[in-house]
């Protein structure tokens, strides 16, 4: 059964550094997190970035697509400037870059296949083959997940020793059916929506389950009380008596 944390740095560490960035990767490394989740997308030449949304708008001094912008495009914008003027210059980073410096850093990653539309296989497709090829063997695989099944299947197809991650913000009837046809070895809930019953719900097909996203002390305690193996969060130091088993 894969190994999991009890705290996961949420597209980094969002709350003290821009997210889907190398900065933030550092950040959640600095405040002792061992694991990062970041969001994977293609752009236009098909290269694998980390972004969240659709749009560059919102995290760099961009605008417009990210499914239209080539890589060389993407890598002209500041993904650090809208956070904090201490991250001026900071830019989008390849996933090739981020896998990289996780390694770097001995830490593991959560690489959420976040597909711009119509591009769910592609994405998953490209991302993890060129993953598969830079990730040295032997070493602890990446946890992949995705809202997208069409990208769990293809993930299964590209990497299909590599752990999957079932990713759920409203759940449908036939998640367990859709967890087993990928072989989940994960469950990601979101924690808002859940309780202690639906969480044993979960934990009754024989998964860990992984709730996002939860920044406060209180309540990392409470849905771990549910038995959920781990929290993404956006702040690690603040859940940090919670690493050491507290
Ligand atoms: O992978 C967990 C979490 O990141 C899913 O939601 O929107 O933050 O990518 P989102
Ligand atoms: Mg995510």
């Amino acid at each position: 059964m894969i190994e999991l944390p009890r705290i996961i740095g949420h597209r980094g560490a969002a709350k003290h550094a821009p997210e889907n960035t190398l900065a933030g990767i550092k950040a959640a490394a600095a405040q002792g997190a061992t694991w990062v989740e970041v969001d994977v997308k293609l752009t236009s030449d098909r290269i694998p970035i980390l972004m969240h949304d659709d749009l560059v708008d919102r995290t760099t001094n961009g605008n417009g697509p990210v499914a239209e912008k080539a890589l060389a495009d993407v890598k002209q914008l500041d993904a650090g400037r809208w956070f904090g003027a201490a991250f001026i210059g900071e830019q989008v980073p390849t996933l090739a870059e981020a896998l990289d410096l996780v390694w770097r850093l001995g830490m593991r990653i959560n690489l959420e296949i976040k597909p711009c539309p119509g591009r769910a296989e592609e994405t998953a497709g490209v991302a993890l083959t060129l993953a598969r090829s830079l990730w040295p063997e032997g070493a602890p695989p990446p946890l992949v997940s995705s809202f997208d099944f069409a990208a769990l299947e293809m993930a299964r197809t590209v990497a299909p020793d590599w752990p999957i991650g079932y990713l759920i913000d409203r759940r449908r009837p036939d998640w367990a059916e859709q967890a087993d046809r990928v072989r989940a070895a994960t469950i990601h809930v979101n924690a808002r929506r859940e309780d202690e019953a639906s969480i044993k719900a979960y934990r009754a097909t024989g998964r860990p389950v992984l709730a996002y996203t939860v920044n406060s002390l209180p309540a990392a305690r409470e849905v771990l009380s549910w038995s959920v193996a781990g929290v993404f969060t956006d702040t690690p130091q603040t859940l940090a008596p919670l690493m050491a088993g507290g």
